[in-house]
């Protein structure tokens, strides 16, 4: 048990997906796991844990944004002793090359949020993915002929923000393919940790044209990806 996951001991699998909505962790329990059960509920942040192709797994509700993302995140590793966390998310595309639906494989996150600052004052640690699920991902992509990009993203503490054209200048100046707001806590979190991560994003909109994916179509480009996260957790094939 631990202050925001209200869990027995040993109720949370070793391998954990992370979504910022709960009832998209629900609905990934509900379409993707058998024998499923719901292990927390505090604040309506569901996680469960159930079996895809028999093995166990679990999935988690964070909330939106650095700081929520990292009280899941954090609980899990230090109290639930997982090994690895894969975030399946959303972006908003910030690359013309880079199509709604589509997925980013999120390498590394470049950032503005103000958590590594205050951990690491003037040291400017640079949040990445594992190499090998990364590896893994990507290579399983291809081989499904997905549309998947690997690259960096850029993780951001606002949604509505002011400043946005400016950083998104500069981000795309330097490669990031997308903006979002929580790769960089994981990718931070896993290092500090010694843990497995990784981030899967499908692009739900444009920060360039301002289209956005309506929420129907979100649900299949989403549940590829979904099914991406697990294999990468479980294939043996690579
Ligand atoms: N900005 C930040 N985070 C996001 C976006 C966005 O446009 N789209 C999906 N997550």
């Amino acid at each position: 048990m631990s202050i925001h996951i209200v869990a027995k001991k040993g109720s949370v699998a070793e391998f954990v997906l992370l979504c910022g909505d709960p009832l998209r962790a629900k609905h990934i329990a509900q379409t993707f796991f058998t024998d499923s059960s719901c292990y927390n509920e505090i604040r309506g942040m569901y996680g469960y844990t159930g079996l895809w192709q028999g093995h166990r797994v679990s999935v988690q509700g964070t909330g939106m944004g650095m700081p929520s993302f990292s009280i899941y995140a954090h609980e899990l590793i230090a109290d639930y002793k997982v090994r690895g966390l894969i975030r399946v998310g959303t972006c908003g595309t910030i690359s013309e090359k880079i199509g709604l639906k589509e997925i980013i494989i999120a390498q590394a996150a470049d950032n503005d949020g103000g958590i590594n600052e205050s951990r690491f004052g003037s040291y400017c640690f640079a949040p990445c993915a594992s190499f090998s699920w990364l590896h893994k991902a990507y290579s399983l992509a291809l081989e499904q002929k997905l549309t998947a990009t690997v690259g960096t993203v850029f993780t951001s503490d606002q949604f509505y923000d002011g400043k946005i054209k400016e950083k998104m200048a500069v981000a795309k100046s330097l490669g990031a393919l997308a903006i979002e707001m929580e790769t960089c806590e994981l990718y931070t979190l896993a290092a500090l940790n010694q843990v497995q991560a990784l981030s899967l994003l499908t692009v739900s909109d444009s920060l360039l044209t301002g289209e956005q994916v309506p929420p129907l179509e979100r649900q299949v480009a989403f549940n590829e990806m979904v099914t991406l996260a697990l294999e990468t957790f479980f294939s043996d094939t690579l």
